[in-house]
């Protein structure tokens, strides 16, 4: 039977020009390389320049996916950002996305779901798409991550980045068959009681201010293991594929030790797994579409690969993507 499906069209990625490094970090907080490197995998991260935001971050990277995907900015009709760190409380960063690719047409908004952000804008943007209600899509994650840490905690200064990553969705029939490209599954998950292990002391409504990122890293870590290995089994289980039969596993970019655990859990051979987190820490919404990239640019993305992206993040919120690309 036909059906309409989110075949993805490009990839584009951007990283600030500044890196940090462990050895350069470890100057101002009370911290080593061999710390960080042991207990999370990062050994640099990238930092936004001062005047330079997320939307200049998401700007670039949508760019070079529609560059990529061969698409003029014209024919775009649905641009989505997911972000924690808006350029402004309002308007919507997608918003002005939009308006610097000189979109003009459509609807373009922002999704908060923190590190899950990506994979809770890809189902939007999918289920859009599937129900013809847009034809193209931007769906972008960017971040400033840097404006939100407190520099002086040790226990999460060293863990995040800046970055940008997206891809371009486009409608299109396919057979309904097990060979279809595109988006086979996505599955978005929350649970609010979690909500005091990871989150910002800070917003409009409460303090007026914007607030620094607050983490329980060691309950976040024990749950991220659970829950994303939950929701990769039923999305196996609702596709009827097997964790063997995945080409490629793109997961958020938080922690080596979290993603070792996953694997070990699921039975997924390393060299299946994309990590890019050693060059630019965890880059929240950012993360998936970074590591996507890494892996087009590799050539792991030929058509027809099979693709798994996972998250978990603030809320706590996570959630999983099947696609043929
Ligand atoms: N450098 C040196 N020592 C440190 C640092 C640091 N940067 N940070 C913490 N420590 C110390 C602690 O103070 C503690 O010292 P103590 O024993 O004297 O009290 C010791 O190291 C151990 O601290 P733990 O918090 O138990 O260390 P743990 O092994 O759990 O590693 C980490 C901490 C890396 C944060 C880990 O818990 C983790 O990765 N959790 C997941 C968090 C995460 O990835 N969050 C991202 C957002 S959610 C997501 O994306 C999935």
């Amino acid at each position: 039977m036909a059906v309409i499906r989110s075949v993805i069209r490009g990839v584009g990625a951007y990283l600030p020009k500044r890196i940090l490094t462990n050895a350069e970090l470890a100057k101002t907080v009370d911290t080593t390389d061999e710390w960080i490197v042991e207990r999370t995998g990062i050994r640099a991260r990238h930092i936004a320049a001062d005047g330079e935001y997320t939307s200049d971050l998401g700007a670039h990277a949508a760019r070079q996916a529609l560059v990529r995907a061969g698409i003029d900015p014209v024919e775009i009709d649905l641009v989505i950002c997911a972000t924690a760190t808006p350029d402004r409380t309002f308007p919507a960063t997608a918003v002005r996305i939009q308006n610097m690719l000189g979109v003009t047409k459509g609807a373009a908004f922002d999704v908060q779901a923190v590190c899950s952000g990506f994979v809770y804008a890809m189902a939007t943007a999918d289920a859009f798409l599937r129900t013809g209600q847009f034809k193209r899509a931007i769906v972008i994650g960017a971040e400033t991550f840097s404006r939100i840490l407190d520099w002086e905690d040790r226990t999460t200064c060293v863990l995040f980045g800046d970055g940008a990553g997206a891809v371009v969705l486009e409608a299109q029939p396919q057979t309904g068959g097990r060979n279809d490209r595109g988006i086979l599954s996505t599955t978005i998950r929350s649970d609010g009681r979690y909500e005091d292990l990871l989150y910002v002391d800070g917003g409009p409504s409460t303090t007026k201010t914007v607030g620094h990122l607050r983490m329980n890293g060691r309950e976040v870590f024990r749950h991220a293991v659970q829950k994303i290995s939950g929701v990769i089994e039923e999305t196996l289980v609702t596709t009827g594929y097997a964790a063997n039969e995945i080409d490629l596993f793109v997961p958020h970019q938080a922690n080596k030790r979290i993603l070792d655990g996953i694997a070990k859990k699921l039975g997924i051979p390393e060299n299946r797994i994309v990590v890019t987190l050693a060059e630019h820490g965890n880059t929240s919404a950012a993360s998936i579409p970074l590591a996507l990239n890494h892996a087009f640019e590799r050539h792991l993305l030929g058509e027809g690969k099979l693709v798994l992206m996972e998250s978990m993040g603030g809320g706590f919120t996570w959630g999983a993507v099947l696609a043929r690309w």
